[in-house]
């Protein structure tokens, strides 16, 4: 089929990749000319594990191309997917749908045959119908069908996600639509994925349910780890216990730093401003927000207590700043809100993370990148591993550390206590 992506991001450009991948024609549209231009010669500009050789191979191919043409791509196409960005508001909870609107817009000038036009992107209930409205100004309902197919694409294991989904959810009462979907995906049904066609309006809801679902099944792990920690109790064994339980489920079980990315933040505080527009209150997500928000400083006040309050001077090293591993994403890291903290409070910060240095860091005073672990642990009063990184999974750290030895405060519970003790180290864990 001959599809058109808009917006050459996590979503566009992946979704974009992985249905060239799987014998579709795609023309992948972003308006950044200088974004075009290096994909087109192979650079790509997000770090997605195995992405730039499925773009090579298929740009090759011609399978996949790239301009910023959005009306002659999209008369090109049958299927346009819309997958730009869609932020929080600056200042707000809502989500920010300008970009979507405007590309709507767009899309309404080029519809020169039946178009099947599919929100990708994360958008808030009843954002299908505000674009059937501006596309229905200046087309006959006949010619277009608009349908919400959100993804749930992980950072650093979006290609798997897309190819072995656990499901598609596709949202569109028109049979028409639904038969084109599910030809679409049917490649991706055959190796088990589950094809589910709901509303337009599920759909989208679908979307949002599931991420603030998962953030509170994190957030839930999180607050039990604060309990553990005071009852001698290892969480581990509590996310066992509970996970066996086949309608709990082991996964996203993790007990670790506050939760960030560029998604569980915003789609919890989207859905909650939906259910404010419907007049009803989810309290759950609410409250889930709030943990979350409280659990950069909960973990800022145990780092105070392991150096006896005395911050200042004290040499602290973070191993991985991202805000989870397989991704150079900070957005909403809790790095973000711990380091310019402990700057503030006179430490000097080194840090080592396997994506590079980062802008959002570097600004603060004593805070700096070094290029290697053994260089960013030299002289550390106490370590912290934040991100779970692989090049962190067996540190022989007796090697890098001469002399005193410093704390080490594992926020991914990565090492064994009891080996790292027997090493000597003072060794702290989450919920352990
Ligand atoms: C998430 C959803 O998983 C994905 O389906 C959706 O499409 C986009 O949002 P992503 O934001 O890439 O994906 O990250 P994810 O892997 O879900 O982790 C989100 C946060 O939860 C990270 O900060 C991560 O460190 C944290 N987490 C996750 C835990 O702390 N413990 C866990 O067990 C799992």
């Amino acid at each position: 089929m001959k599809l058109c992506m808009i917006g050459t991001g996590y979503v566009g450009l992946v979704s974009g990749v992985c249905f060239a991948d799987l014998g579709n024609n795609v023309i992948c549209v972003d308006k950044d000319q200088q974004k075009i231009n290096s994909l087109k010669k192979g650079k790509i500009p997000i770090y997605e594990p195995g992405l730039e050789e499925l773009v090579l191979k298929n740009y090759k191919n011609k399978r996949l191309d790239f301009s910023t043409d959005l009306e002659v791509s999209v008369k090109k196409s049958d299927i346009i997917f819309i997958c730009v960005g869609t932020p929080t508001k600056k200042g707000g909870s809502s989500a920010d749908l300008s970009q979507v609107y405007n590309v709507a817009k767009h899309i309404s000038k080029s519809i020169n045959k039946f178009k099947i036009i599919i929100t990708k992107s994360t958008v808030p209930v009843t954002t299908g119908d505000e674009i059937e409205k501006i596309i229905g100004k200046k087309n006959k309902k006949k010619n277009f069908s608009i349908v919400s197919n959100p993804e749930f694409l992980r950072e650093g294991e979006a290609i798997r996600d897309f190819i072995y989904p656990d499901r598609v959810v596709v949202g569109t009462n028109e049979v028409r639509s639904n038969k084109i979907l599910k030809t679409l995906y049917s490649p991706l049904i055959s190796k088990g994925a589950q094809y589910l066609n709901t509303s337009r309006r599920a759909a989208e809801l679908i979307k949002y349910a599931s991420n603030a679902f998962l953030a509170t099944k994190v957030t839930f792990i999180n607050e039990l780890a604060n309990l553990c920690e005071k009852t001698d109790i290892n969480i581990e064994d509590i996310s066992i216990g509970m996970g066996l339980d086949k309608r709990i489920g082991s996964r996203f079980l993790r007990a670790g730093p506050a939760y960030g990315g560029s998604c569980f933040p915003k789609d919890t505080k989207a859905i909650i401003n939906t259910a404010e527009r419907f007049k009803t209150s989810l309290s759950v997500i609410k409250s889930v927000i709030k943990s979350n928000e409280n659990r950069s400083n909960l973990l800022l006040n145990r780092v105070k207590n392991l150096l006896k309050n005395r911050i200042k001077n004290k040499n602290i090293c973070f191993l991985g700043v991202t805000f989870k591993a397989n991704t150079d994403d900070m957005r909403d890291s809790s790095s973000l809100s711990m380091i310019p903290e402990l700057s503030k409070k006179g430490a000097k910060v080194n840090y080592y993370d396997p994506t590079g240095s980062k802008s959002e860091l570097n600004k603060y005073k004593n805070v700096s990148y070094k290029q290697n672990i053994k260089d960013a642990i030299k002289k550390s009063d106490l370590i912290i591993i934040h991100t779970e990184w692989n090049d962190f999974k067996s540190i022989n750290f007796k090697t890098f550390i001469k002399g005193k030895k410093p704390i080490i405060l594992d926020m991914r519970n990565i090492y064994s206590p009891s080996k790292m003790k027997q090493q000597g180290f003072k060794y702290f864990g989450i919920g352990r």
